[in-house]
């Protein structure tokens, strides 16, 4: 776990949207994150779901629209003591009546008053009718927030709890979960960057069903994108076959082949200021690709002519823009530092993270990764712990300028 994500506390507030229903499901996901969770319902988000059901999964009771006054902490002032404990505050579902009152600054009930009174994050994440969603008034009061430092989540299209089809859904647990931790991340060094990363294995068919590929997830390059993401980037993540969903607030690119990625990557390079190479490119593809699947009957052996995929990463290296930073991964299983240095050359690339893949439970598929990030003017810094924190490891060095 991140330092700045570890031990995280959380006012949940609970608006009178019929979205309320999947907020037991939010505090689950924030308690499940290491989270310490207090659950604020709106008198219109307690008509939705009981207070009962949320303090049994936060841990700790409850607070209702009116309770101005508790002793729960030695009769402080809730609203404040609230508003000063919190990390982050997350309003989900938030109704068009709370984006009004919040951008009128009304606090006539707790939630109101707390987000008036916290200087944490703040994310809004509105779900109602995409008809009160497209309205002037929501649409002038959501820029007001935004404008004013709010974090707004954008709703999912879909069906619509009230019969319409279209915007307003609230987004699953996991996608509120990473953008709070977007609002909460300390380091905010990216802002205004274009960030590349590409991730996962291609696929080099040879018929219609079988290809030669290899075993990377995609999990390195989508805990490079999201590092870069949490630090305030736009990210472009091109993205090999791999079962990962999880990609919200990244736009995704999905190719299969080491030419689509190539076309992918070289045609949005040129507005990125930062690459990051963590696909596991296939350097070759077969010489022919038939049409039909390829017969085994009468067939002994087979020889298959392979050819050489261009490189992504030495043609970047080539066309690289003044302050452009390009960074490569080298997956070695010998002389990792000396193939991985060598690779920097050719390449021409700004650093490589020399990645071991012989070494037990690092490199392909698992969570965890032991590397050596080398630079271009031969420093060097190694880490090893899951793959977000090797990300946040590399994104430090790197913008450190180290
Ligand atoms: O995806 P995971 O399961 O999480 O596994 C992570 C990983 C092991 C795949 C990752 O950490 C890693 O090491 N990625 C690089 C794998 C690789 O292709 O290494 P390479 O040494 O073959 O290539 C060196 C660099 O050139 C890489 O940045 C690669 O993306 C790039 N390359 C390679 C061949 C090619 N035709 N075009 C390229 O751009």
């Amino acid at each position: 776990m991140l330092n700045w994500k570890s031990d995280r506390k959380i006012v949940l507030g609970i608006t009178g949207g019929i979205a309320a229903y999947k907020s037991p499901e939010i505090v689950r996901a924030l308690v499940k994150a290491g989270c310490e969770v207090e659950v604020v319902l709106t008198e219109g988000g307690e008509r939705f779901v009981s207070p009962m059901v949320l303090s049994t999964l936060a841990g700790r009771r409850a607070w209702r629209g009116c309770e101005f006054l508790s002793d729960d902490y030695g009769w402080r002032i809730p609203h404040i003591s609230l508003a000063d404990w919190a990390d982050a505050v997350v309003v989900a579902p938030c109704t068009a009546e709370t984006l009004a009152n919040t951008v009128q600054g009304r606090g006539k009930e707790l939630l109101g008053s707390i987000l008036l009174a916290t200087g944490a994050p703040v994310l809004l994440c509105p779900a109602m009718n995409v008809n009160m969603l497209n309205n002037a008034a929501t649409v002038h009061n959501l820029d007001i927030l935004r404008s004013r430092g709010y974090h707004v989540l954008d709703p999912d299209s879909g069906d619509l709890a009230c019969g319409y089809e279209g915007k307003g859904r609230l987004p699953a647990p996991n996608v509120i979960l990473e953008e709070m931790w977007r609002a909460i991340c300390p380091d905010k060094s990216l802002e205004g960057k274009n960030v590349l990363v590409t991730a996962g294995p291609t696929h080099e068919y040879l018929d219609p069903v079988r290809f030669i590929s290899n075993p990377s997830s995609g999990k390195m390059g989508l805990a490079m994108a999201r590092a870069a993401w949490y630090r305030g980037a736009r990210v472009t993540l091109v993205l090999g076959p791999t079962g990962i969903s999880d990609l919200s607030g990244l736009e995704v690119v999905r190719v299969v082949s080491a030419l689509e990625m190539r076309d992918a990557v070289m045609s949005r390079s040129a507005e990125m200021d930062y690459v990051v190479k963590a696909a596991a490119v296939g350097d070759f593809r077969p010489a022919e690709f038939s049409s039909d699947k390829i017969k085994r009957r009468g067939v002994d052996t087979m020889k298959l002519e392979l050819v050489q995929n261009p490189d992504i990463a030495a043609a970047l290296g080539e066309r690289k823009r003044d302050g452009q930073v390009l960074i490569g991964f080298a997956a070695e299983s010998s002389d990792v530092l000396a193939n991985a240095a060598d690779k920097i050359r050719s390449k021409r690339l700004d650093y490589i993270v020399a990645n071991d893949i012989a070494a037990p439970g690092f490199g392909f598929g698992v969570d965890t990764n032991s590397v050596c990030l080398l630079g271009a003017d031969g420093g060097s810094a190694s880490f090893s712990g899951t793959k977000e924190e090797v990300a946040e490891g590399i994104w430090d060095t790197v913008l450190s300028g180290r």
